[in-house]
């Protein structure tokens, strides 16, 4: 099987490979204290050997879960936020049709819990009245406010349309297994209930059934997901050379470049299926990193698209990005340029070519004019988007992400910095602490 790869040719006029091998001993010392669990946040290192430890029995459980879903629905509604939301939309995004009307059979996957507006909520349940539909309840503390909100409305909503028995035969919930406010109620209510372990945090627990199931209901194979991921697993290992480890280059090569005053990473991708990937990466370097008054800023584009706003104050801003970007090197669409008689909008020069061909080029002529300009990029190459690369995709930022905070100097695992707004906005409402 083929694998991701990362391409460095970008940044080699801005840091030499003595400079990155000078962090092998760094690197090992990360790696011991990762394997050994003696590091900072190590009670959350159980992301690691997920992947190789999921049983087939598990998968089993999770699909048939997902099966009775999707007979009983034409809608899931997945209620979380942060880590109880991206990596499930990331990889549905990625790997399901881009409009919903292409994925026949399968059911269409909706978000709640992950904003507080009015608008949001009001037009779900506008929709909902006329949809089919079961809920999945995500939370790992059970106490988060806005998927707390969002589920007290919602599960009003579908007791109403459904009555109370059947309305318990469409509300999964995935939390902790003894812990917390959402534990109590699907106890007492008799949901259906997944645990998330004790040692994986909300950023890293894709691949526990805060993601799997949701992404189980979108009709992706699981088990393919979790095939690329322990693939991923088994290949990143703690004797390797920097350069034979593509986690520990990445994470290397991103924190040199910080010390060089590139403090922003721009990631950016040719197709917005991969949209929400960002989102999720940017939520696993942002959470992970910016603290202690350090951290690489994590910011995502969708080029050309972004090429028409962000581009300009890449190319020529202030000198303080670089760009890490995922290439998909094979598209499934086949679509071709036409060659058309009268020529009038100039194109025949392109005549016959695929879509994929024309966004390639403009891929690399991006990355040499940002070049020039002074933005250096690190390339992930994927073969293709399918269930086995992004898996992989996962297991290596999640990897390279504990690997760079902790090069950093910060805890990978915590998120103090959170909780400051909670405080305001519970003061604001009044809330009797
Ligand atoms: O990564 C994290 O830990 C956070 O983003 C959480 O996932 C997010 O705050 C949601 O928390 P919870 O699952 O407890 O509702």
């Amino acid at each position: 099987m083929n694998s991701i790869s990362i391409g460095t040719d970008g940044v080699m006029d801005f840091l030499t490979e003595d400079e990155i091998n000078s962090f092998s001993e760094k690197v090992g010392d990360i790696h011991h204290s990762m394997t050994n669990r003696t590091g900072r946040g190590a009670e959350f290192l159980g992301w690691m050997n997920l992947p190789s430890s999921i049983s087939e029995n598990f998968i089993r459980d999770l699909k048939e879960t997902a099966l009775h879903i999707r007979e009983n629905s034409d809608t899931v509604v997945v209620v979380g936020i942060g880590g109880s939301y991206l990596g499930a939309r990331a990889v549905i995004e990625a790997l399901t049709p881009s409009f919903s009307s292409g994925n026949e059979g399968n059911p269409s996957i909706l978000y709640a819990g992950n904003n507080i507006s009015e608008d949001y909520l009001s037009e779900l349940i506008t929709l909902l009245d006329s949809k089919n539909y079961s809920i999945i309840v995500i939370s790992k503390s059970g106490t988060t406010t806005e998927p707390a909100i969002a589920f007290r409305i919602l599960r009003e909503h579908i007791e109403n349309k459904y009555g109370k028995e059947e309305a318990k035969n469409r509300i999964f919930s995935i939390t902790d297994k003894e812990k917390g406010a959402l534990k109590k109620l699907s106890d007492e209510e008799g949901y259906r209930t997944f645990v998330i372990p004790d040692d994986v945090g909300g950023r890293f627990s894709v691949l526990t059934p805060v993601g799997l199931l949701p992404i189980a209901c979108a009709g992706i194979d699981i088990e393919d997901l979790i095939k690329g991921a322990a693939e991923m697993e088994k290949s990143l290992n703690d004797d390797q050379e920097i350069s034979d480890n593509i986690s520990n280059l990445y994470a290397v090569i991103r924190n040199l470049l910080n010390e060089k005053g590139k403090a922003i990473e721009i990631m950016a991708a040719y197709t917005p299926k991969l949209q929400y990937f960002i989102e999720w990466w940017k939520q696993l370097y942002g959470e992970s990193e910016g603290k202690n008054g350090k951290g690489i800023f994590p910011v995502g584009v969708i080029y050309t698209t972004d090429l028409h706003s962000m581009g300009q104050m890449v190319q020529d801003g202030v000198r303080n990005i670089f760009e890490t970007i995922l290439n998909v090197e094979s598209e499934k669409g086949v679509v071709k340029i036409p060659e058309v008689v009268d020529d009038l909008d100039g194109l025949n020069y392109i005549a016959g070519k695929r879509l994929s061909e024309v966004n390639e080029k403009a891929m690399q002529g991006t990355m040499m004019a940002h070049l020039d300009g002074g933005v250096p990029n690190v390339v992930i190459n994927i073969p293709e988007l399918s269930a086995y690369y992004v898996g992989q995709l996962i297991y290596f930022f999640e990897r390279a992400c504990a690997v760079s905070a902790y090069l950093l100097g910060v805890n990978p695992f915590d998120q103090p910095g959170v909780e400051a707004y909670k405080k305001n906005m519970f003061k604001l409402l009044g809330k009797q602490v």
